[in-house]
C-alpha cells in the first residue's frame, strides 16, 4: 500500500506547490489591479479581466483552503488606503463587497445556500440597479450631515466630507423625524450625459491647447473614474463643477438613544430614506421569488444601454433585516446580498495597427485593427479611432495593448492604451500623407481636425458615393449594393452616378462580365452566375428604371452634398422646386430657407460652383431622372398607412429632425402620437438628453428605440411595424402584477 501511495502524495503535494505559487502570482496581480482602480483611479485592465484573475485565485484558495490567508484580496476590500491628503476615518461596520452571479444557476444556487442554512424556502428579495461608481458612507447627526468617506479597504477610508457636501443630490439637511445619530451608504456616480458634456468640454479645452502647443489633458476613459476622480480632488470647488449625483442604497447603522425606530425590511427602509430627503436608490424593485428576481436581472441587462447612468448589474438584496442578520458574512462578502454582473462590455487586446479608410466626403478615417477579441458576446476586430486628435489626446500606439469597449450596438471604441504594458519603441501615430486608396497627397482642413483626400476620382470616394446614392436614403436601386459597384467600377462601366443610366445600354457587355458568371469564385457567386445575365440583369435595369421617378429630396440626398441629409434635401426641394434653381441659388437665399443656415448653404453653393457637378446634374436629367419636385409622383408615397396602430411617444433632443417633424413624420406613415408613456405605448423613441419619459418607459417596460430607429422606420415603416407585433409577447411583463400592455395585433 505504501509503495502505492507515495506517487499520489508526491503529486498532491507538486499539485500543491504549483497552486502555492500561483495564488502568490495571482494575489500580487489582484493587489496591483486594486491599487490601480481604487487608489489611482486609472485601471488598466478591464472589469472582466480582473474578475477572471479574482474568480481564479478565489478557486484555488476553495480547493485548498490551506492555502487562505487573512490578508488575501479575497479576504478584503479594495485597496488599503495610503497617505494621501485626506484624514483617515474608521468604518464602525465594516463595508463590504458584494459576491458575483454571472447567470440564473449562480442565482439559483446563492439562494440555496441562504434556505439551506436558515432552514426556510421563501424570501422576499429587493432588486436595485447596481450603478458604477464609488460607494461613500454618509453620517447625519441631529439630522445634518457631518461626515463623509469612502470605502477604502472596508474598514477605514477617506473623509471627503467638503467634497460630497458639494453633490446637489447630497442634502446637509434631513426631513422628518431621523434617528439621532446613523450612517448611510450609497454611491457617487457621474450620469452618462453629464460625462460626455465633461468630456467634449476637456477636448475642446485641449483643441485649445494644442493650439498653443501645450499638452492636452487626458479625457476620463469612463464615468466611474471620472467619477472617482471629482470625490478626490483637493479642492472642493473643483468637486463642485462636476456632474456628480448619488444613489443611497443601505442603512449603515444608527444611534436611536431616544428610541426613534429604523423599518426592519429593506424595502421599506428605502422609502423611508426618501422621505428623510436621502437620494434613494431609483428604479428599485420587490419580488417574492427568485424567478421574478431573474427575470428583472434580464430585463435590466437587455436595457442597460438605454440608461442615463452606466450600471455594471444588479443588487439583489434579502428583504428582511433580521434574516440578513441570520445570514450574516462570509470573508468580505454578505451572504443576503449578492450581484448579477452583467456581460462585460470591455476587454484588453493587441493593437496590431492604426489603417485608414476613405469615407464617400474623401475624409480620412482612421480605425484599429486589433487581435480579435469577444466583448460583450461578440468577437471584435475593428474599433473605431475616430481622428488624429482623438488617438493623440488618448495616446494610443500601434503595438500597444489597448482597452476596448462595446456598448449596445455601437461600434466598438479604443477607450486608451495600457501603458505599462507598451512596447519599446512605439512611436506617436501621424496620419499618412497620401490617400491609402488612390496616393494623391491628402489635405487638413482647418475647421474641423480632420484630413481628406481631395481627388474626386479616387476609388474609394468614388465607390462609396455610389454605394450611397443607389442606397436606402439615396435612389434605393434594388441589387445595386456594394459588390456589385465594385465589379462595376472595376469594369470600368461606371464612374459616377450618371453611369448608372447608361448600363441599360450595356446590357450585353454587363452579361459577359466576371461577376455575372464567367468567373464565378464562392457558391453565392455561382448561384447568381446561374440567374444571370437573364433574371437578374433584367431585374437590376429595372430598378435603376423605376429608380428615375424616386422624386427630388431622394436625388439630393444621394448626391452627397455635404450636411445635406434627408431632412434637408426634403426643405431645399420644398423651397426651390427642382435641382436647376436649388444650384442657381445665391448662397444667401439657401440660407434664408428655415432649417438650412449658413453651414449648409455654403456647403450647397460650393458643390453648386463645381463644373463636373453641374455636368453630373445635366447628365442625369438628360437620362431621364426627374429632377423637380414632383408633389404626387409614384414612389414610396401611398404605401397605404403601415404603422396604423401602433402608438409612439418621443422624447428627448433629435439631431436629424425635429421632433414635430417627427411625429408629422410618423402620423402620415398612420402612427398615433401620444404625449405620455402608459402601458398602451408601443415604444418610446429617446432622442439625447431624455429624462422623465424615459424614466416612465423604463418603469413600464415599454419598447425603447434611439433616432437611429425613427430614421430606419420612417425609410421602412412595415419593417418596423413587424418588429413590434413580433417583439411584444418577449417584452410583456412575465410577473404580470398590472393590466395587459396594449397590443397592437389586439386591435
Ligand atoms: S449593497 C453589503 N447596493 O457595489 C452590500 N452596493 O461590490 C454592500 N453598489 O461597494 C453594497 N450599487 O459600491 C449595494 N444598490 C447597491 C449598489 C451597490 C452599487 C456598489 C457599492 C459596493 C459595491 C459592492
Amino acid at each position: 500500500m505504501a509503495s502505492q501511495s507515495s506517487p499520489t502524495v508526491e503529486r498532491a503535494d507538486s499539485a500543491q506547490l504549483a497552486a502555492r505559487n500561483r495564488v502568490e502570482e495571482l494575489r500580487e496581480q489582484v493587489r496591483h489591479h486594486n491599487r490601480r482602480y481604487f487608489i489611482d483611479d486609472d485601471p488598466e485592465i478591464s472589469d472582466a479581466d480582473y474578475d477572471a484573475l479574482f474568480r481564479e485565485l478565489r478557486g484555488i484558495e476553495e480547493r485548498y483552503p490551506q492555502l487562505v490567508t487573512a490578508d488575501s484580496p479575497t479576504q478584503q476590500v479594495g485597496a488599503e488606503v495610503e497617505q494621501t491628503t485626506f484624514a483617515v476615518v474608521e468604518h464602525p461596520l465594516p463595508m463590504l463587497s458584494l459576491g458575483n452571479a454571472f447567470n440564473a444557476d449562480e442565482l439559483r444556487e446563492w439562494r440555496r445556500r441562504a434556505a439551506d442554512l436558515l432552514d426556510r424556502e421563501s424570501f422576499i428579495y429587493v432588486t436595485e440597479p447596481k450603478i458604477d461608481g464609488l460607494a461613500i458612507a454618509l453620517i447625519y447627526e441631529d439630522g445634518r450631515l457631518v461626515q463623509a468617506a469612502t470605502r477604502g479597504d472596508g474598514r477605514r477610508g477617506e473623509d471627503v466630507t467638503p467634497n460630497i457636501r458639494r453633490i446637489p443630490a447630497v442634502p446637509h439637511e434631513l426631513t422628518g423625524n431621523p434617528p439621532r445619530r446613523f450612517e448611510v451608504r450609497g454611491e457617487v456616480f457621474m450620469p452618462k450625459q453629464g460625462f460626455e458634456a465633461m468630456n467634449a468640454g476637456i477636448a475642446e479645452q485641449n483643441e485649445a491647447l494644442l493650439a498653443a502647443g501645450k499638452r492636452p489633458q487626458r479625457l476620463f476613459a469612463n464615468p466611474r473614474n471620472a467619477a472617482a476622480g471629482a470625490v478626490r480632488q483637493k479642492d472642493p470647488r473643483i468637486t463642485a463643477q462636476r456632474p456628480l449625483d448619488m444613489a443611497v442604497y443601505q442603512l449603515g447603522w444608527s444611534e436611536n438613544g431616544d428610541g426613534r425606530a429604523v423599518p426592519d425590511g429593506h424595502w421599506e427602509t428605502l422609502a423611508w430614506l426618501a422621505e428623510l430627503g436621502l437620494p434613494a436608490t431609483p428604479q428599485a424593485a420587490r419580488h417574492d421569488d427568485l424567478e421574478q428576481v431573474i427575470a428583472a436581472c434580464e430585463r435590466w441587462t437587455r436595457r442597460r444601454d438605454a440608461l442615463p447612468f452606466d450600471m455594471d448589474g444588479v443588487v439583489i438584496k434579502v428583504d428582511d433585516i433580521g434574516l440578513q442578520e441570520d445570514l450574516g458574512v462570509v470573508g468580505r462578502e454578505p451572504r443576503w446580498a449578492i450581484a448579477w454582473k452583467f456581460p462585460p462590455q470591455e476587454a484588453t487586446t493587441v493593437l496590431r495597427e492604426i489603417a485608414v479608410n476613405v469615407g464617400r466626403t474623401g475624409s480620412l478615417n482612421p480605425f484599429a485593427r486589433l487581435e480579435p477579441v469577444r466583448v460583450g458576446g461578440v468577437t471584435v476586430q475593428n474599433a473605431t479611432l475616430h481622428n488624429l486628435g482623438d488617438i493623440h489626446r488618448k495616446d494610443v500606439r500601434e503595438g500597444d495593448t489597448v482597452i476596448v469597449r462595446r456598448a449596445g450596438e455601437v461600434i466598438p471604441q479604443v477607450v486608451g492604451p495600457v501603458l505599462s504594458a507598451r512596447p519599446e519603441g512605439a512611436t506617436v501615430w501621424q496620419m499618412p500623407a497620401a490617400c491609402p486608396s488612390c496616393g494623391k497627397p491628402t489635405e487638413r482642413r482647418e475647421d474641423e481636425a480632420m484630413f481628406y483626400c481631395v481627388n474626386r476620382a479616387c476609388e474609394e470616394i468614388v465607390r462609396r458615393s455610389l454605394e450611397h446614392f443607389a442606397g436606402r436614403g439615396g435612389m434605393d436601386i434594388e441589387g445595386l449594393g456594394e459588390k456589385l459597384i465594385a465589379e462595376l467600377i472595376e469594369g470600368k462601366f461606371v464612374r459616377d452616378a450618371a453611369d448608372i443610366y447608361a448600363l441599360p445600354s450595356l446590357r450585353e457587355q454587363l452579361g459577359a462580365t466576371t461577376f455575372l458568371g464567367v468567373k464565378a469564385k464562392t457558391k453565392a457567386e455561382r448561384e447568381l452566375a446561374e440567374y444571370w445575365p437573364g433574371q437578374r440583369l433584367s431585374n437590376l435595369l429595372t430598378a435603376i428604371e423605376a429608380s428615375k421617378s424616386r422624386g427630388l429630396p431622394a436625388l439630393l440626398t444621394g448626391l452627397g452634398i455635404r450636411h445635406v441629409g434627408a431632412e434637408v434635401a426634403g426643405l431645399l426641394a420644398e423651397r426651390f422646386g427642382s435641382l436647376e434653381e436649388i444650384l442657381q441659388a445665391e448662397q444667401e437665399t439657401l440660407a434664408g430657407v428655415e432649417g438650412v443656415g449658413e453651414i449648409i448653404a455654403e456647403s450647397v453653393a460650393a458643390w453648386a460652383r463645381d463644373d463636373a457637378n453641374v455636368e453630373l446634374a445635366q447628365r442625369l436629367r438628360t437620362a431621364g431622372v426627374v429632377v423637380e419636385l414632383e408633389r404626387e409622383a409614384g414612389g414610396e408615397e401611398d404605401a397605404g398607412e403601415p404603422l396604423a396602430g401602433l402608438r409612439f411617444v418621443i422624447t428627448g433632443r433629435l439631431e436629424a429632425m425635429s421632433r414635430p417633424q417627427a411625429e408629422a413624420a410618423l402620423k402620415r406613415l398612420g402612427a398615433a402620437i401620444s404625449g405620455t408613456v402608459s402601458k398602451t405605448t408601443t415604444a418610446l423613441i429617446a432622442g439625447e438628453a431624455a429624462g422623465s419619459k424615459l424614466r416612465k418607459a423604463q418603469e413600464l417596460d415599454r419598447p425603447i428605440r434611439d433616432e437611429s430607429w425613427l430614421l430606419s422606420a420612417l425609410q421602412e415603416p412595415s419593417a418596423a411595424a413587424a418588429e413590434f407585433i413580433k417583439a411584444e409577447p418577449e417584452a410583456a411583463e412575465p410577473e404580470a402584477e398590472s393590466q395587459q400592455a396594449v397590443l397592437p395585433q389586439e386591435d
